[in-house]
């Protein structure tokens, strides 16, 4: 999430199905994104928030550098997102229509507001998908952090906003739903953060043949290498740590907090946990995803094979 345009409204604006952040969102302008032209080599990575947004811009900005992190150490700016920006962010839109290709962009949008283009099989799509529960505690957190956000009047209430989809970036359902049901119309690779846990080296190898990057093994050594969490942390443009105090309220945590899996288990109560289950089974019957909840069980499969 763009956290470089200051507001103190944290009005979340209804428009066309989705919500939109008053101050960092101009609705005329995003509806314009649907006409963009779409050149073969831009890439669009795509993420309900929370889901692994920052990992994916670091690994893809990795590519771009062949593994060189000095690279992009040098480059002088606070966050990966003034490196690979939001395309609905204000002033983003115009400025890709003339930017020197390869144009990479993240974006929290639903589908239905993105270049028509991309349905045509012109660009390519990376969506990041992560366990629901986990991006609800992580989006809580980032809700006390993030100050173009309303501050968490408590985990309960949020639990509640979450699955009302009363939040930025709406349902978690639905924009899974829709991104999912779409994948066979464009160039996607639909890829989960459980499995870039589990396995770093293999999905960096997987969105690097899905980009057609020709990177020699030790480049793609090294662009795993640096984008590990406690890699990562240790990277100010990565860890947002320098991010200004008045966007992001650093007394109140950090960006890189936990990157694990089962963080939901330390904050659900039973009856929430059940009531999760219940819709989460209602609303992605129709839907053969499935997600990896625990860490152990990770642990547990490696135990076996
Ligand atoms: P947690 O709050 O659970 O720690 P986004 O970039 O979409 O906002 O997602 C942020 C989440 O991704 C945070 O989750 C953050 O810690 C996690 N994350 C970022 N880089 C990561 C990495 N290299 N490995 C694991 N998790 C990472």
């Amino acid at each position: 999430m763009d956290l470089n345009v200051k507001t103190q409204n944290h009005q979340l604006v209804p428009h066309k199905g989705f919500k939109l952040i008053n101050g960092t969102h101009d609705p005329d302008d995003v509806d314009q994104i649907y006409n963009l032209e779409i050149r073969d080599s831009d890439v669009f990575v795509v993420t309900y928030p929370k889901s692994g947004t920052i990992w994916m811009q670091q690994i893809l900005l990795l590519f771009e550098a062949k593994g060189d992190v000095t690279a992009i150490s040098k480059l002088n700016n606070y966050s990966n997102a003034d490196l690979i920006p939001w395309i609905e962010v204000n002033g983003n839109r115009q400025a890709f229509i003339t930017a020197p290709s390869p144009r990479l962009r993240v974006t929290h949008l639903q589908h239905h507001f993105m270049p028509a283009a991309l349905s045509q099989r012109k660009g390519k799509v990376i969506y990041v998908a992560r366990n629901p529960k986990d991006v609800l505690v992580s989006y809580f957190y980032f809700h006390k952090v993030a100050n173009m956000l309303e501050t968490p009047k408590n985990f309960d209430d949020f639990f509640e906003k979450f699955i009302r989809g009363d939040v930025y970036g709406c349902s978690w359902f639905e924009h899974i739903k829709t991104w999912y049901s779409h994948k066979d119309d464009m160039n996607m690779l639909f890829i989960t953060y459980e499995e870039m846990i589990q396995d770093l080296h293999s999905a960096v190898q997987k969105i690097s043949l899905f980009l057609g990057k020709e990177l020699t093994d030790e480049q793609l050594a090294n662009v795993v290498k640096h984008s590990t969490f406690n890699n990562m942390k240790k990277i100010p443009q990565a860890s947002y740590e320098q991010v200004p105090g008045d966007l992001l309220n650093h007394n109140q945590g950090t960006f890189m907090r936990k990157g694990t899996i089962g963080d939901w288990k330390n904050h659900f109560t039973v009856a929430q946990n059940e009531r999760f289950d219940e819709v989460f089974q209602r609303e992605m019957k129709d839907f053969a995803l499935s997600f990896i909840w625990d860490i152990n069980d990770i642990e547990n499969q490696l135990l076996v094979s």
